[in-house]
């Protein structure tokens, strides 16, 4: 029996679950994206057929395997529905751990029973969230990358009970749709959340001091370091709010150094979380950044 012949079940069609969906839909496994909110669910579909479409006009994937990986794709709102003899959970909805932990309980009452229980958390706990099931040796993290269909990275991490097998059969999972993992223990904001929020925070820090416009500090990383893409643009496309539930967390479990800036306080209180909303660090127009519509920051 393939992995390909294995029922996957993504939880939270947002920006991450659309992404993974779409990884596992097309690489040949039957999957089922859940989501409480209905629209989430039609725009995460219409996003997914895109992406498929995209491909087969960049000459990347055949018609036939795109409208293959299409009919392997279900929307479900009903979690306990979805998850009915599945053999992967992967749960990515917000970054809270009430929320995270009450999806893991109502699936396993449904799952098959060696089923892998996976979570998408940016910064939480793996080892807190695997209290909401009774084989905590099933519960991992899998730590994917934004935009999914182009970032190769998973941060596979490990629980205090994660058993080597979960690894190893998710290793084989990443290998399944082509990602490259890495394998890492529990700890906050593991090794690419913890550099990254260090980075947009500081790069915040930097705008609200007046240091530098937001256009020059993205530059600066960009052609100074090679980065393929600046700090505060970088934030913009993950979401500020996803930033600072991270911050917060960073904060209080290693210290001072990851105190949010008050300046991402603000953004988010004003609704401007980046591009899902139109509008962050930049303004975003049909998808697209309106040129010079960065931040000054307060002295320039
Ligand atoms: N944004 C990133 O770049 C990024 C990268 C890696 C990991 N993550 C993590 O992935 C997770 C999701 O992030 P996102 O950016 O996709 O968030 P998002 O806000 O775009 O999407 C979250 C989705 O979860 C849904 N949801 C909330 N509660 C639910 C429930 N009980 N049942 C079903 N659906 C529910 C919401 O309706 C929403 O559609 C978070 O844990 C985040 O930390 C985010």
């Amino acid at each position: 029996m393939t992995l390909q012949n294995n029922k996957v079940v993504v939880v939270g069609a947002g920006l991450m679950g659309t992404g993974i969906a779409h990884a596992f839909a097309a690489s040949g496994f039957a999957t089922t994206l859940v989501d409480s909110n209905g629209q989430a669910l039609d725009r995460a579909q219409q996003a997914i057929h895109k992406i498929l479409d995209d491909g087969v006009k960049l000459g990347k994937m055949e018609a036939t395997a795109a409208e293959a990986a299409k009919s392997r794709l279900g929307m479900q709102p009903d979690l306990t529905a979805a998850a009915a003899g599945a053999h992967l959970l992967i749960e990515t909805v917000s970054e809270n751990l009430a929320i995270k932990k009450a999806v893991m309980t109502q699936a396993a009452a449904e799952m098959a029973d060696t089923a892998i229980y996976s979570t998408n958390t940016s910064a939480l706990s793996v080892t807190e969230i695997a209290t909401a099931v009774n084989c905590p040796e099933r519960v991992v993290g899998m730590h994917f990358f934004n935009p999914v269909h182009k970032m190769k990275l998973v941060e596979l991490v490990r629980g205090l009970a994660t058993s080597d097998e979960t690894v190893a059969t998710m290793r084989a999972y990443c290998e399944a749709i082509s990602k490259q993992s890495i394998v890492v223990s529990e700890s906050p904001g593991l090794t690419t959340s913890r550099m990254s929020a260090l980075a947009g925070n500081e790069a915040m820090w930097m705008l609200q001091e007046g240091t530098a416009t937001a256009e020059d500090i993205d530059t600066a990383l960009r052609l100074g370091f090679n980065h393929p893409m600046g700090p505060l643009e970088l934030g913009d496309l993950t979401g500020w709010d996803t930033r600072l539930a991270v911050l917060k967390y960073l904060h209080q479990t290693l210290g001072d150094k990851f105190r949010p800036c008050p300046l991402i306080i603000k953004m988010v209180a004003a609704g401007r979380y980046g591009r899902k909303t139109g509008h962050g660090v930049y303004r975003y127009e049909n998808g697209q950044r309106v040129p010079g519509s960065g931040m000054k920051g307060s002295a320039l």
